[in-house]
């Protein structure tokens, strides 16, 4: 590895109010390839929801930065998280996203495994004089050096040296735990999902998922299309989005987390449009006042490196898989109550397609913004970019009384109004790259 100046790259001193990033963190594939090996492959990814295996002998199959990997049911309800490589040749065992088997046999030369990954045939093993060193070897899938839960959603790491799941994801389970508590018989993804690529790094993604001000310019034509429907100039009465300047007024804020996750929240200005709102007293009933409150809130939640909760125009789960320096595979999924009544799930579905989805009025305009930054940064201009100091001066060390309503002890906080569109929120992950690049960090 070569030697690495993190202060080439980051200048982050909150004395001064400085923070800053060069351009080069989102082009250089020197950089790229040590963020494959200490954040993706170093330390925990989310991989896939538990309710993605339902049945016994499921198998999914996705990606930890670089590396395939397949997770799998067994028999009796256990999981397990494998490189998705034969021990024979090393072809990737399953190629396809999911499906259901008892077995996995290897197309090229036909050996077999279970789904606890152990090797119960090599195929004319009988007629193949291999040396007794041979057959003394283990065969069995290689496991991930950790995998875990944490309530529905599964992590696992290709390091072993990484901090227990549950004090690495720490305050940020407040956070998971308001999407997952909205079904009281759990959470389920809405059949079918967005999966796309696009031509740039995949921090963008990190960044956009809690990026509060460019929603009015990026997101101008969907702003339009409904302010026409609010005024009733619109056919379409089977949608009903909200307004981003409609909550210009509202209280607003952010959490930087430890660990490199954050969260950017804002009160609704319409929470009677969340799908969730007629669920709202039962829902109080469970979680208490203080939760059910936070969960009408706007929230976009990342848990680092590669996952994103977004509570806005309907619920989404989004993944992301750096495939470049320059390209990114996106997975994005509508979240849903598991036994929702139909009209609320008309609702989230009608606000899902209209802006998350890959189709909707949203994501598109998004996804165009990501490759735009990395073609001007592929300028080689040597710069800094100044998109990480909006709202700097209403910093706080810890927490706020939005914080202390929740019992978090975040990192920093942000109490305000929506209006400032704070940039700061993105300073969680980047403090978090910083000290995996540098060693640093577990
Ligand atoms: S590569 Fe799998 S059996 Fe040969
Ligand atoms: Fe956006």
């Amino acid at each position: 590895m070569r030697n690495f100046d993190i202060n080439a790259y980051i200048r982050d001193d909150p004395k001064s109010n400085t923070f800053e990033m060069h351009r080069d963190v989102f082009r250089d594939p020197g950089l790229f390839e040590m963020e494959m090996r200490s954040i993706f492959e170093g330390g925990w990814v989310f991989v896939c929801l538990e309710s993605q295996l339902p049945e016994p002998f499921d198998f999914h199959c996705t990606r930890i930065g670089r590396r395939p990997v397949m997770v799998t049911r067994d028999g009796e309800g256990g999981l397990h998280c494998f490189h998705n490589t034969c021990r024979h040749r090393g072809a990737t065992l399953r190629q396809s996203e999911c499906g259901n088997s008892q077995f996995h046999v290897c197309d090229y030369h036909g050996w077999a495994y279970d789904s606890k990954g152990q090797n119960i045939d090599i195929k004319d093993q009988e007629a193949a004089h291999y040396p007794e060193s041979f057959k003394s070897k283990d065969h069995d899938l290689l496991p991930v050096a950790r995998f875990a839960a944490y309530r529905d959603l599964l992590f696992a790491s290709l390091s072993p040296d990484v901090l227990p799941l549950e004090e690495y994801l720490g305050d940020a389970r407040v956070f998971i735990d308001l999407v997952l508590d909205q079904g009281s018989e759990g959470m389920e993804l809405v059949p079918g999902r967005s999966r796309y690529t696009y031509d740039a790094n995949w921090k963008f993604q990190l960044d956009n998922g809690v990026d509060a001000y460019h929603l009015t310019s990026t997101h101008r034509s969907f702003a339009k299309v409904v302010q026409r429907r609010t005024a009733g100039e619109s056919e379409n009465k089977q949608v009903k989005s909200p307004d981003f300047k409609s909550r210009f007024a509202m209280d607003a804020g952010m959490f930087t987390l430890e660990n490199g996750h954050a969260l950017l929240w804002a009160d609704h200005p319409t929470p009677e449009d969340q799908p969730v709102y007629g669920a709202i007293d039962a829902l109080r009933r469970k979680v208490g006042p203080v939760r059910a409150k936070w969960m009408l809130r706007q929230r976009n939640l990342t848990i680092f490196p590669n996952l994103q909760l977004a509570d806005t125009s309907s619920l989404i789960l989004r993944t992301f898989t750096p495939l470049a320096v320059d390209r990114t595979e996106m997975n994005l999924f509508c979240l849903a109550p598991v036994g929702e009544a139909d009209a609320p799930r008309s609702k989230r579905i009608r606000q899902h397609e209209d802006f998350f989805n890959v189709s909707g009025l949203a994501t598109p305009d998004d996804t165009a913004c990501y490759e735009n930054c990395q073609a001007g940064l592929d300028s080689g201009v040597d710069d800094w970019l100044q998109c990480f100091e909006r709202g700097m001066m209403l910093i706080r060390d810890g927490g706020n009384p939005a914080a202390d309503e929740l019992k978090i002890n975040p990192r920093n906080s942000l109490y305000s109004t929506y209006g400032v569109q704070n940039e700061v929120c993105y300073h969680a992950a980047y403090r978090e790259w910083a000290r995996r690049l540098s060693g640093v960090a577990k």
